[in-house]
């Protein structure tokens, strides 16, 4: 069996996944029409040309800017529809999703809009693909903390429907320290915490993840290496990095991928995964994130199912359905 079969067959999860950036550039221009908004492009094609990024935030301000074509309960679950149907046919078994609300609420539309239309779609995939899925609520670290405490109390009435809270959006000069109190009460709330911390920013965001708001997974982390006692105590603790090729070399966080250092976290001890962060945007959805290892660093088979394992130890499932699909990745 070749290695794109194997990348292809065996199961995965997915748990760096932001469903504001698996928006294809057909259904961006598809809702700009039926909501007569007028895109900065002409069609489909410039849109896809429009994707070339210097750094994080020229990224963002695309990717703020595409969002703004989701208005209706609809919109939300096509957008979530059209994701889940791809991990179906990427054998990607389980996914732990984020969803940016401020980035919709700033817009007037609210919890009662995007909700549904994204549960929909996620109890339709469970039942017709067995494609599990749990979200993620991102506070946007650029807006204030004011702001973060406000989106969780809109939150309220869907807390049921949320798993873990977690951090995103432009990195330098806003530090998690910036939203301790937010996390501390997310925390008491019972909710799982995520932050982005070490894609652009220094390993010192990493501690302050950990210590400051107490992650139970760490997005990116890329960085970490170049502390030696953070790379030590991640080892140690075995705390989840949910690490994404494409982005990096997408975001110039690598220019090269033969350059990324994935392996070498690897090869140190640490619980990395591999995610396709905002696919539309980057170029590929999880299996092209395999591929691109493949490519570039020759990753094995071994290398390729350790990656898929470590996918479900670091997720946020039960422990003997992860047991399951550790199993079954031996199979293939
Ligand atoms: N929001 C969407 N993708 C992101 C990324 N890679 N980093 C920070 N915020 C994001
Ligand atoms: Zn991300």
């Amino acid at each position: 069996m070749s290695l794109s079969t194997i990348i292809r067959n065996i199961p995965k999860a997915e748990l760096h996944l932001h469903i504001e950036g698996s928006l294809s550039p057909e259904l961006m221009w598809r809702l700009a029409k039926k909501h007569s908004i007028t895109l900065p492009y002409a069609s489909v094609e410039e849109i896809e040309k429009a994707y070339n990024f210097r750094d994080l935030q020229s990224f963002l301000d695309i990717y703020y800017a595409g969002a703004s074509v989701l208005r209706e309960e609809e919109d939300f679950f096509e957008l979530m529809w059209a994701y889940l149907s791809k991990c179906h046919e990427q054998n990607i078994v389980h996914t732990e999703i984020m969803f940016d609300p401020q980035t919709h609420t700033e817009r007037g539309i609210g919890f009662d809009i995007f909700m549904p239309g994204f549960l929909k779609a996620m109890a339709k995939a469970e039942e017709l693909y067995g494609v599990t899925s749990l979200l993620i609520m991102s506070f946007l670290r650029h807006l204030p903390e004011a702001s973060a405490f406000a989106t969780l109390e809109a939150a309220k009435p869907y807390f049921e429907y949320i798993t873990a809270v977690g951090l995103d959006s432009s990195e330098l000069g806003h530090p998690p320290s910036k939203f301790e109190r937010v996390f501390e009460s997310a925390k008491k709330l019972g909710f799982k915490i995520v932050a982005h911390a070490g894609e652009e920013g220094p390993a010192d965001y990493i501690w302050q993840a950990i210590d400051i708001l107490g992650v139970n997974r760490i997005d990116h982390g890329v960085r970490c290496l170049e502390d030696d006692a953070l790379t030590q105590f991640l080892k140690e603790s075995q705390l989840p990095l949910t690490v994404c090729p494409l982005s990096n070399l997408k975001l110039r966080v690598v220019d090269d991928m033969k350059k990324h250092n994935i392996v070498t976290m690897l090869n140190k001890g640490l619980l990395v995964t591999v995610n396709s962060d905002d696919p539309t945007y980057f170029g590929g959805f999880l299996n092209e994130n395999f591929e691109a290892l493949v490519d570039a660093l020759g990753i094995d088979e071994a290398t390729v199912k350790t990656l898929a394992a470590n996918s479900f130890k670091a997720s946020f499932m039960p422990e003997e359905k992860k047991r399951h699909y550790i199993d079954l990745i031996d199979i293939v």
